[in-house]
């Protein structure tokens, strides 16, 4: 069947985001037969999307191949021999605002998420929060296809049959007769990771009832799921001895829920007002500021002028090489909030200070 529209879903991380979209992709793909669908993501993460036979996959080498501007803009030129008719940008980062830009300067049809920033800004600060409740992201998701012109009803969303057990992973299934809790304690964005001691805490008291498998990719982490697979007897590490895809399939069959990490908070102090706004390692702290309009001061935006500073009162942040601040200066807290992005969790930053 010669499909008439073609849709480019740009969704490159994290793995809990991208994995959100699979049942929304279902009750697209059943309703609007006549759509062709390519998913812009990860590497890491095609195993996901195994189900779909006719779904085209760009993955995106955000270190090497579309690295920098000329990278996406080398991206933006591979998406678009692709011929789409329309994007829907998932992730709404800067490398997609980029993006946007070359794809409305040859009129392609482009709808981004609204990720909610204000609505959860309101319910991490402080004070006078408001506690409504947020509109889960596959909903987000949801409304981007509804603007491009594909309404779908996720009621009508039907799980897939469950997969065979492929042999290699037999073992484990026959093994735990418990239910399976999958983890992964830590964040591609340092920030973003819910403190050590504390996830401790939530894997041993969860191990007591369930098999709680834990999963993460580098070298350090690895090495701390091992400590906890060594000292709890209900915790598991799979991800060295099966494919990703054989565990997916594992948290398919067996698993009750799997739990990720969730943003990092900063706070800003700025004319005596507090703001706390939930947040990740993607953009710079004045970025955060000015997208959830914190009237935070500004001009060069490029580390140059010295007018965006302010005081790093709690957390860390990598600040990009300035011309400006001593090194003295730096030590004491100082940095200029355009080129620096929040590396830890919880950052306090005061422009008052100064
Ligand atoms: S705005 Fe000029 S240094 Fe930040």
């Amino acid at each position: 069947m010669t499909k008439d529209k073609h849709i480019i879903i740009l969704r490159f991380s994290s793995l809990g985001d991208v994995a959100i979209l699979i049942p929304l992709l279902r009750c697209i793909i059943d309703k609007h037969k006549n759509l062709k669908i390519t998913i812009v993501t990860l590497g890491q993460y095609n195993a996901l999307f195994n189900e779909f036979k006719d779904i085209n996959i760009v993955n995106v080498e955000k270190d090497s191949k579309h690295k920098g501007l000329p990278g996406i803009y080398k991206l933006f030129n591979e998406l678009r021999k692709l011929k789409p008719t329309a994007i829907a940008d998932l992730h709404a980062v800067l490398r997609t605002n980029i993006l946007e830009v070359f794809f409305r300067f040859i009129f392609i049809k482009y709808k981004r998420i609204n990720k909610g920033r204000k609505e959860k800004a309101k319910l991490c600060r402080k004070k006078n929060k408001v506690f409504s409740p947020l509109t889960p992201t596959i909903y987000r998701y949801k409304e981007v296809f509804r603007k491009l012109g594909f309404e779908v009803n996720l009621e009508n969303h039907i799980y897939p049959l469950k997969p065979n057990f492929p042999f290699k992973i037999e073992f484990i299934n026959k093994k735990y007769q418990k239910k399976l809790i999958g983890i992964a304690p830590f964040s591609a964005h340092k920030g973003k990771t819910y403190p050590l001691d504390l996830m401790q805490k939530v894997i041993a008291f969860l191990q007591r009832e369930y098999v709680v498998i834990l999963f993460g990719g580098g070298k350090k982490e690895t090495q701390q799921i091992k400590i906890w697979e060594r000292a709890y007897k209900n915790v598991k590490f799979f991800s060295d001895k099966i494919s990703f895809n054989d565990e997916l399939n594992l948290y398919k069959l067996k698993s009750e829920l799997i739990l990720m990490n969730d943003k990092a908070s900063l706070k800003i102090i700025l004319d005596g007002k507090e703001s706390m706004l939930a947040i990740d390692s993607s953009k710079t702290i004045l970025d955060w500021a000015l997208d959830n309009e914190i009237d935070a001061p500004y001009s060069c935006q490029g580390g140059a002028c010295c007018t965006c500073i302010a005081r790093l009162k709690n957390g860390e942040v990598e600040m990009s090489e300035n011309s400006i601040l001593s090194q003295e200066e730096i030590d004491e807290g100082l940095i200029l909030t355009c080129i620096s992005t929040p590396k830890t969790k919880n950052i306090l930053i005061d422009y008052d200070d100064i």
